[in-house]
C-alpha cells in the first residue's frame, strides 16, 4: 500500500529527474553546436607528427627476419662506404700508402712484398699496368699469398690505387 506522502514524493522525484535529463540533453546539444563552430584542423603534417611521436624508440630483430634486416643494413652501410671517397679523395700515394698499404707492405705481413728491389724485380717485369690491375682487383700470388682488392678499402678509387702503386714503385730501394 502506498501512502499519499509516497505518491507525492514519487511525483516530485520523477519531476526532478526528468528536468535534470532535459538539462543534460540541452547541454549536449549546446556543446555539439559549439564544437561545430570550430574550424577543422587542416594541418596535413599533424598525422605525420603524431606518428613520429608514437613511433617505437628501437626495434628488436630476431630469427630469420632479423638476420635479413641486419644483412640489409650491412649492405646499405657497405654501399654508403663505397659511395664515399677515401682519404678525402687524395691522389697522394704517400698518404694512402701510409694510411693503408703500409700495414702489410712495410712489415711484409702475410707475405706482402716490402719496398725492396729483391721483392719487386719479378713483379716489375709484369709491367706497371698489370701491377695496378692486381692492386685494384686483388691478386693471389703463386705462393698463395693474397693481396686484397684496393688493399681492403673499397672506397678507394681506381685512380687513387694507381697513384699509390706508382708512388710505391718510386720508393723501391
Ligand atoms: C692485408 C695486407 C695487404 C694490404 C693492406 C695491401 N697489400 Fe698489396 N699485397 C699484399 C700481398 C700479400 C701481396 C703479395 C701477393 C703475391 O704476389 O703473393 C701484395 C702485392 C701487391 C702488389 C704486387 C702485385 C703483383 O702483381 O705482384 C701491389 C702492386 C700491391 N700489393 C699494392 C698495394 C697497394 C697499393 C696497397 C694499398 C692500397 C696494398 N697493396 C695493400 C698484401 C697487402
Amino acid at each position: 500500500m502506498q501512502s499519499p506522502q509516497d505518491i507525492a514524493f514519487l511525483k516530485h522525484f520523477s519531476m526532478v529527474i526528468g528536468s535534470l535529463v532535459l538539462v543534460a540533453i540541452v547541454l549536449i546539444g549546446f556543446a555539439t553546436y559549439l564544437y561545430s563552430l570550430q574550424p577543422p584542423d587542416a594541418n596535413p603534417l599533424k598525422a605525420a607528427k603524431v606518428d613520429a611521436r608514437i613511433a617505437p624508440v628501437g626495434a628488436v630483430y630476431a630469427g630469420s627476419t632479423g638476420q635479413a634486416a641486419m644483412a640489409a643494413a650491412a649492405e646499405a652501410a657497405k654501399k654508403a662506404a663505397e659511395g664515399q671517397v677515401a682519404y678525402g679523395g687524395t691522389l697522394d700515394g704517400s698518404t694512402i700508402f701510409g694510411q693503408l698499404c703500409t700495414g702489410c707492405h712495410t712489415s711484409g705481413a702475410n707475405g706482402a712484398p716490402k719496398l725492396e728491389k729483391a721483392a719487386w724485380a719479378a713483379r716489375l717485369a709484369q709491367g706497371e699496368a698489370t701491377l695496378v690491375q692486381h692492386a685494384i682487383n686483388g691478386y693471389t700470388g703463386p705462393d698463395g699469398n693474397h693481396m686484397p682488392a684496393k688493399g681492403g678499402n673499397p672506397s678507394l678509387t681506381d685512380a687513387q690505387v694507381e697513384a699509390t702503386v706508382k708512388w710505391m714503385m718510386g720508393q723501391i730501394k
